[in-house]
C-alpha cells in the first residue's frame, strides 16, 4: 500500500521569516507512514530548501512557466525549481486557470515538461458549483483530464499525482462529503486506466482538496479511493497541518 500524500499549498501568504519558521517546525518533527510536500511561495522555496534538506519532507513549486529561458519577464522555469530542490509542482489549480486564463494546451505542456525532469507533476481538476448542480462533475473532471494528460508516456505518468478540487469547497469551508469524493476518484482512476497507458506497477496517487481540516480529514482518508489531501488555508499553521498529517497516519 502506498503512503497517504499531504501537500501543504502556502498560496501567496508568508513573508520569507514566517515560511522559514513554519517549515523548521514541520522539519522538527516525524511523520511516519505519511509523504508531506510544502508549496511556499517562489520567495521562500530556496531558504525552506535548505532548512527542510534533511528532512523527509518534499519540495513543491506552486506554478513554473513553460518555455526553457529566455526573455520572459517575470517567470519561472521548471529547470529552476529542480534547482532549489522541488520535487513536486502543482498544476492546473483553478485559482490559476480561473484568475490567470491557464488553459489545458497550456497545463499539458506544463506537465509534459515536469514529469520530462522527474518532477513530480501534481494535476489539479474540479468543477464549479453550477457544473455540479448540473450533474456536469464527471464530463467536466474527464474533459480536464484528458487534455492534461494527452501525449503522455507510461514513463512520464509514473511522475502524475491527480488532486482533485471542487471550485466550490476551496476556502469555503464546505468540504466534499467522503462520498462525492469517493465518486469523484473512483471516476478518475478508472478513466487513466483506460485511456491512459499506465502500467500496472504505477499507481497513480489521487488528492482531495478543498476545505480539507483537522476535523474531517480523517474521515476523508480513511476512504481507500482517498490518496491524500492538497491542503490551502489549514496548511499555514503548524498546529492546523501537523493536526491533518497525523490524521492521515494508517488511514
Ligand atoms: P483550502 O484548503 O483553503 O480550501 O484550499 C484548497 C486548495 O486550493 C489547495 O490547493
Amino acid at each position: 500500500m502506498i503512503a497517504p500524500l499531504v501537500i501543504g499549498n502556502w498560496k501567496m501568504n508568508m513573508l520569507v521569516s514566517e515560511a522559514c519558521d513554519l517549515a523548521l517546525s514541520l522539519a522538527n518533527n516525524s511523520f511516519e507512514g505519511v509523504d508531506v510536500v510544502i508549496a511556499p511561495p517562489f520567495t521562500s522555496i530556496y531558504p525552506v530548501s535548505q532548512i527542510i534538506k534533511e528532512s523527509r519532507l518534499g519540495l513543491a513549486g506552486q506554478n513554473f512557466y513553460s518555455g526553457s529561458k529566455g526573455a520572459y519577464t517575470g517567470e519561472i522555469s521548471i529547470e529552476m525549481l529542480k534547482d532549489v530542490g522541488c520535487s513536486h509542482v502543482l498544476i492546473g489549480h483553478s485559482e490559476r486557470r480561473q484568475l490567470f486564463n491557464e488553459c489545458n494546451e497550456n497545463i499539458n505542456r506544463k506537465v509534459q515538461l515536469a514529469t520530462q525532469m522527474g518532477i513530480t507533476a501534481v494535476v489539479c481538476v474540479g468543477e464549479t458549483q453550477r457544473q455540479r448542480e448540473e450533474g456536469n462533475t464527471l464530463d467536466v473532471i474527464k474533459d480536464q483530464l484528458s487534455k492534461a494528460l494527452v501525449g503522455l508516456s507510461g514513463q512520464s505518468l509514473a511522475f502524475v499525482v491527480i488532486a482533485y478540487e471542487p471550485i466550490w469547497a476551496i476556502g469555503t469551508g464546505i468540504n466534499a462529503s467522503p462520498a462525492q469524493v469517493v465518486e469523484t476518484h473512483k471516476f478518475i482512476r478508472k478513466f487513466l486506466f483506460e485511456s491512459q497507458e499506465f502500467s500496472e506497477n504505477i499507481e497513480p496517487r489521487i488528492l482531495y482538496g478543498g476545505s480539507v481540516n483537522a476535523q474531517n480529514c480523517k474521515q476523508l482518508l480513511c476512504e481507500e479511493e482517498i490518496d491524500g489531501a492538497l491542503v490551502g488555508g489549514a496548511s499555514l499553521n503548524f498546529e492546523s497541518f501537523y493536526a491533518i498529517i497525523k490524521s492521515c497516519v494508517g488511514a
